[in-house]
């Protein structure tokens, strides 16, 4: 059956089908990004409206370049340029932007649950742009895009995600995405940041940084996200680095072609050591692009309901 959501809100309730039409949608969108005319009419006609509550590059901006390059009319609102710091509520804001058009809103919140909240008070499509703790089904979508670019199948890979777990909507959405394409997930971080729901969801939780990458085909390495944490659960990012961090000796563990992955922003020298950012085994600046190419398809597949 063919892709029918109304909105793409987690991976989570996505099923393993909608998954693989977005990936092979995006693959198409990804040969339109290469091209020298980007421009294509697919989103003629309609509005995409970017709403966020939180800081962002890359969602932000690629959600606006994909609208734009399909030919949507594209509009961004802050939470700190709007009618929000006067007091308006989410669900308002987000009628008030429905009866303009908008035919789907881009939403980032701090909130948990923001975007399936304003999905159950409109009609547009609503998309998660990432929601407090809980999802950020976009880039767990650019995420599961790249390695399958790159290795063919997600079907068996050891896919290690490393870090701050615990605040991380990127660990969860991606957990729920490559568990449903068979990938063995290995997960490891300081013991505080490690949400003790982890344990349901299949994963292998390791002892160390180490177990969890020996012999992985792709390593996750997540943002150590300075803004959420509470006194407590971190060592000092000195410690944080010595221990949790990917430097050349551990990386020396994975497979020879092993993939490296950081959804950024990256805090370079604490989970990450540049010389692997920018070595050759990463993939970074290739999520990036591919971010673009996911966005654009789901963009187009969420708009092909409302014109039929
Ligand atoms: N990965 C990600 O969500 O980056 P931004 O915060 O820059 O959008």
């Amino acid at each position: 059956m063919a892709f029918m959501q109304k909105d793409i809100l987690g991976l989570r309730t996505l099923n393993q089908e909608d998954i693989l039409e977005i990936l092979d949608t995006a693959k198409l969108m990804k040969y339109i990004l290469e091209q020298n005319n980007k421009k294509t009419p697919h989103l003629q006609g309609k509005s995409i409206v970017n709403l966020f509550y939180e800081n962002s590059t890359r969602t932000r901006l690629s959600f606006e370049l994909a609208s734009k390059y399909m030919s949507a009319s594209a509009a961004n609102l802050s939470s700190t340029s709007s009618s929000v710091a006067k007091g308006e509520n989410l669900i308002d804001t987000c009628r008030t932007i429905e009866r303009m058009g908008a035919d789907v809103i881009v939403i980032r919140h701090p909130m948990s649950g923001a975007a399936h909240m304003v999905a159950r008070h409109v009609k547009s499509a609503v998309i998660n742009a990432g929601d407090g703790m809980n999802e950020h089904p976009t880039q767990g979508l650019l995420d599961i895009f790249t390695i399958r670019e790159s290795k063919s199948a997600v079907q068996g890979l050891k896919v290690a995600i490393i870090g701050d777990i615990y605040h991380s909507r990127v660990a969860r959405s991606n957990i729920w995405g490559l568990s449903k394409l068979g990938a063995k997930i290995t997960i490891a971080g300081p013991s505080t940041l490690l949400p003790p729901e982890l344990g349901k969801t299949g994963v292998t939780i390791c002892g160390s940084v180490e177990e969890a990458i020996e012999d992985a085909d792709v390593i996750i390495v997540l943002r150590l996200q300075k803004e959420r944490q509470q006194k407590g659960l971190l060592p000092s990012l000195r410690e944080y680095s010595q221990i949790f961090g990917l430097n050349k000796e551990r990386l020396a563990l994975a497979k020879k072609d092993v993939l490296i992955m950081h959804p950024g922003p990256i805090n370079r020298g604490i989970e990450i050591t540049s010389e692997i950012a920018d070595g050759i085994h990463s993939q970074i600046e290739d999520q990036v692009t591919n971010g673009v190419a996911v966005r654009m398809a789901l963009l187009y597949l969420l708009t092909r309901q409302r014109r039929k």
